[in-house]
């Protein structure tokens, strides 16, 4: 389900989610209000997992957290016994606080800080993800003064190139993220590893981008690794591991043609098990970290318009109560959404408009050329797929707190990010 067609409807004129109607869930929690289908999130996680099953066996599905993390999300992920891939201190942290199994946590990030390999290692996560030479060095170190050993997952870049947006793709050899496959950077850290206290070499990980809607680009990034881990192989280094990564893209708007995620495992599985035949190699432990795929076609952004402002000839400006700072992706990548008014959900799209966030930034836009029913003040605009990259890339700009989070399943909701006040954002001011 990589759209939310099961969750959303319309119902008395109004757009509904989850079988609630937005319009009462603005008038109940205000706006702007972040509201996600539990439902949706649950059934993402179980195609994931039912696709690791049949295509491998062995397995992990590890939701990417950066995609939107709280407290309730971890419960619900170690609730459909998936695994978590995390990128910050501050990512485990809630993760262990909601009650995360530390085992199936992953700490992958480009540049830790010395203080969160410390947390991952006090707390026993269940692998590390090593970027750079140093930070191997750096873990090793760490690991050594507390007499433990951690299990390193060496990051690589493929330079598998795919489709996608310059900032979200990674994979190619000039990105900031990993060891490089072609310069010989990550075979020299693989043979490492051998020589360093501490540390196990448990896999190899990459990640080739996000909002991919290619499979070939995958199954290339796959043989790039297997041919690794049997170039490993040669030189006497077994790997058990190896993380595919996430990226698997959503629909935003109806000019997205989403694949099935059964139909990039399906792909995938068949040529890793075509790589192991040929290099003689056993099946690693599969692991993926789907993060967009898993909450975005989950959430939709209600907000209140607050003004139409007409610029003859040149556009129509619809004003609403949030922007860039609960949603920077359109000030970022020129990201497209799809937007309803909410209470007018069965009137025709007869205006094409530009709906403007109202910080103190021209670039503070959610999106142009957006068609749209006619939006007055006081409407309720909803803007769909906003799950994943929305709330926990908010910001505080111009003072704005940040918006609650709300929870629909069977018919009810519940919030589960408290709005911000005033005074949780001046707290920490002395
Ligand atoms: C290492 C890694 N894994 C997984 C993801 C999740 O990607 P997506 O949300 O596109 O599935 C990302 C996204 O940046 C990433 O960097």
């Amino acid at each position: 389900m990589n759209n939310m067609k099961d969750s959303l409807g319309v119902s008395n004129g109004h757009l509904t989610i989850g079988g609630i109607d937005c319009t009462e869930l603005a008038e109940q929690y205000g706006t702007p209000l972040y509201v996600m289908d539990e439902d949706v999130i649950r059934q993402a996680c179980r195609e994931f997992k039912a696709s690791i099953d049949e295509c491998y066996g062995r397995g992990m599905v590890c939701y990417a957290t950066k995609a939107f993390c709280c407290k309730e999300m971890c419960r619900i992920m170690k609730d459909e016994g998936i695994g978590l891939d995390t990128v910050s201190g501050g990512e485990i942290y809630t993760a262990l606080a909601a009650g995360f199994p530390a085992d199936r946590i992953v700490f992958t990030s480009n540049n830790k800080k010395d203080e969160e390999i410390a947390l991952a290692i006090d707390n026993n996560i269940g692998r590390i993800t090593c970027d750079n030479i140093e930070e191997l060095y750096r873990i090793s170190d760490i690991a050594s003064k507390k007499n433990k050993t951690v299990r390193v997952v060496l990051r690589l870049k493929p330079g598998v190139e795919a489709h996608t947006f310059e900032a979200v793709m990674t994979g190619k050899i000039d990105s900031k993220f990993g060891f490089a496959i072609e310069t010989g950077e990550a075979l020299k850290a693989a043979k490492e590893v051998a020589g360093l206290p501490s540390i196990e070499l448990a896999g190899i990980h990459c990640h080739i981008g996000s909002q991919i809607h290619e499979i070939a680009p995958f199954e290339k990034a796959c043989e790039v690794m297997f041919d690794f881990i049997g170039k490993l192989r040669d030189e006497g280094i077994i790997i058990k591991d190896l993380s595919l990564g996430g990226g698997f893209g959503i629909k935003y708007t109806d000019a997205d043609k989403p694949i099935p995620y059964g139909d990039y495992m399906k792909a995938v599985s068949a040529k890793a098990k075509q790589c192991c035949e040929k290099l003689g190699l056993d099946m690693p432990f599969i692991m993926i970290e789907p993060g967009r795929s898993i909450a975005a076609p989950a959430g939709i952004t209600l907000y209140t318009v607050g003004s139409r402002k007409i610029i003859p000839g040149i556009r129509t400006y619809i004003g609403i109560d949030g922007g860039m700072p609960d949603n920077p992706r359109y000030a970022l990548y020129k990201s497209e959404y799809t937007a309803e008014v909410a209470n007018k959900a069965d009137e025709p799209k007869d205006e094409i408009v530009t709906i403007a966030g109202r910080t103190c930034e021209s670039g503070d836009l959610i999106g142009e050329n957006m068609p749209l029913q006619h939006a007055e003040a006081g409407d309720t605009v909803a803007i769909l797929a906003t799950g994943a990259y929305n709330y926990s890339m908010a910001s505080h700009y111009n003072r704005v707190p940040n918006a609650a989070v709300v929870m629909v399943k069977g018919g009810t909701s519940r919030v589960v990010v408290r709005r911000e006040t005033f005074e949780d954002m001046a707290k920490n001011d002395i």
